[in-house]
């Protein structure tokens, strides 16, 4: 009886944030927190529970959601609440406070190989998350054996293209707008130089 909890992939649960949410003060204040992980992230976790239930996907895990959905004009709400929960648990992680500086050695090797150098990879970051337009991701992931930088709308995350992420930095407006407004380079190049977990991305090249 008790397996079958454990074992139930729904309801999803948001996951608490992996520091206090002034932590990141001042880069992300804690009224962003608040409302980021609170309201946004909470909403996404609510959403899906209500998609999901009573559907083929009630069971699954919120990875299978997403590749199941991926790409499905009518399982779109479902894709996109899925992604999303899954996106912000991987943006928070990829945050910590006293973050930026260098990255470990084994990560620091493979972004000079693939980038140049570390200056060079954070401003390919900054560079992408200008350039996407409107709501999304900037990622820093692993294609085969090379680093890349890419960048996704709206919910879309790279895995269901096959690369896998290291780090990501969220650039909807309402991770930065209560605290930049329509700045999002500041936003940007404070989280990278300040707040960016190189220790998360190193883990996941594992
Ligand atoms: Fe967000």
């Amino acid at each position: 009886m008790s397996n079958d909890k454990i074992k139930r992939a729904s309801p999803h649960v948001l996951p608490s944030l992996p520091y206090a949410d002034n932590a990141l003060d001042p880069v992300i204040s804690p009224n962003t927190i608040g409302f980021h992980h609170g309201k946004h992230h909470k909403g996404y976790v609510d959403n899906l529970n209500k998609l999901v239930a009573g559907t083929e996907f009630a069971d699954l895990s919120l990875e299978k959601i997403i590749t199941k959905t991926a790409g499905k004009d009518d399982q779109a709400a479902i894709f996109n609440n899925a992604a999303q929960t899954w996106n912000h648990t991987f943006y928070w992680r990829s945050l910590r406070p006293k973050g930026g500086g260098e990255p470990p050695a084994t990560l620091k090797q493979k972004i000079e190989a693939s980038f140049g150098t570390l200056d060079a990879c954070k401003k390919e970051l900054a560079t992408a998350a200008m350039a996407q337009f409107g709501s999304g991701w900037v990622w820093l992931v692993l294609d085969g054996d090379k680093l890349k930088v890419v960048k996704t709308g709206n919910a879309d995350v790279p895995m269901t293209t096959g690369k896998k992420p290291l780090l990501t930095i969220d650039v909807w407006e309402h991770a930065y707008y209560l605290d930049y407004q329509n700045r999002r380079a500041d936003y940007v190049n404070a989280v990278l130089d300040k707040l960016i977990n190189w220790d998360f991305a190193a883990e996941n090249l594992g």
